[in-house]
């Protein structure tokens, strides 16, 4: 069964069956729907429910605040119709598009690359939030990388993790040439730093999830902030590990900034020996006075939320970026 589903403020009409979700119809009949990972793990489809019914499909929870669920918000790529429905929901438009120019390819370790790229006008965003970059050669296909750079840098900065088979990683990693030219969505996500006070701030990266973190500690080293920051930087396989330098050079230079880097392969050598992540952050707490910046696997942030709301941390002050594989 199909239920008319219009999308406001823009007025867009879709059809639905009932075991489809808004985001995936959009898709398929060309409607340009805004989202991000396409299976509830980042929030950016999130909308409101104006009229009709639906069935919301489990998604990463701490997506909806009580509040917002209260208010009829839904995250539509996990949202099916039940019957003619009136939803509010962004769409983007074709003056959302940018096209840069792969300019450098850097290997920061035997896994991950450095991709700079260089867009043909300026591209606003914030520290800490991601670009959509269409797959090249394959039309509909898009993948979601987080800017390690800042808004001001000339050049847009990613750390990208090999994934064996992957569409895009294994394009960038054996054919990606410089001047190569890529198409970009505007920057998504609300993965950004909390301004409006200070705090110490617990930061976890796991594996490339250190790219927007690092966005995050350069945004906040610029103001004149003395709390500390616990960063705590981890994988499960040591060739995933980069950047150990820089970072260990950036904590000398910054007192406030603290680093643990943790690794739970026996291969680690140099790092005390081998230790996972999450339990290392848990034996450093407790950290129920810090606002808290997560990013990696959905694994590693479910379970770390889990771990912090037990370490009695208050929703509102864990924020975290889930790097999901794509559903298309
Ligand atoms: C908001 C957001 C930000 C992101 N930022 C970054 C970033 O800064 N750096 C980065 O490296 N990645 C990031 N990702 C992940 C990235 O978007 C892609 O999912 C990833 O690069 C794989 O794309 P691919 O085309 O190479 O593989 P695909 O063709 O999508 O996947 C190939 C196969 O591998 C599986 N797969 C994909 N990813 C993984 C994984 N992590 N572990 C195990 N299996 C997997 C897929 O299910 C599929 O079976 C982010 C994801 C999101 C949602
Ligand atoms: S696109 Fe719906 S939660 Fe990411």
């Amino acid at each position: 069964m199909q239920h008319e589903i219009v999308l406001e403020p823009s007025g867009q009409r879709l059809w639905v069956r009932e075991d489809q979700t808004i985001v995936a119809a959009a898709l398929e009949q060309g409607v340009a729907i805004h989202h991000g990972c396409g299976n509830g793990s980042c929030g950016d489809c999130k909308g409101q429910i104006l009229s009709g019914e639906g069935i919301q499909l489990p998604f990463m929870p701490l997506l909806l605040t009580p509040e917002e669920r209260a208010a009829n918000q839904a995250i539509l790529c996990k949202l099916q119709p039940r019957s003619a429905m009136r939803i509010a929901a962004q769409v983007d438009t074709s003056a959302d598009a940018w096209t840069a120019t792969v300019l450098s390819l850097h290997p920061l370790s035997a896994t991950v690359m450095e991709l700079c790229l260089q867009c043909d006008r300026p591209y606003p965003f914030r520290a800490g939030q991601y670009a959509r970059i269409a797959v090249p050669g394959a039309a509909g296909q898009w993948r979601s990388y987080s800017m390690a750079s800042l808004p001001d840098e000339a050049l847009l900065r990613f750390h990208i993790r090999a994934v064996p088979g992957g569409v895009f990683s294994s394009w960038l990693f054996e054919r990606a040439r410089p001047g190569d030219q890529l198409q970009l969505g505007p920057a998504q996500g609300t993965f950004t730093l909390q301004q409006d006070v200070e705090r110490p701030m617990l930061l976890v990266a796991a594996g490339t999830g250190l790219a927007p973190i690092e966005a995050l500690i350069h945004e906040r080293l610029r103001l004149p902030w003395t709390a500390p920051m616990h960063l705590f930087f981890g994988s499960r396989r040591a060739a995933d590990l980069y950047h150990l330098d820089y970072l260990q050079e950036l904590t000398r230079n910054r007192p406030e900034l603290h680093l643990e880097i943790c690794c739970s392969d026996p291969a680690a050598t140099g790092l005390g020996g081998p230790r996972r992540l999450l339990p290392t952050v848990a034996d450093h707490g407790p950290w129920s006075d810090h606002e808290v910046y997560l990013c990696g696997s959905p694994g590693m942030i479910e379970a770390a939320v889990d771990l912090l709301l037990s370490h009695g941390l208050p929703h509102a002050r864990i924020h975290f970026d889930s790097f999901t594989p794509s559903a298309g």
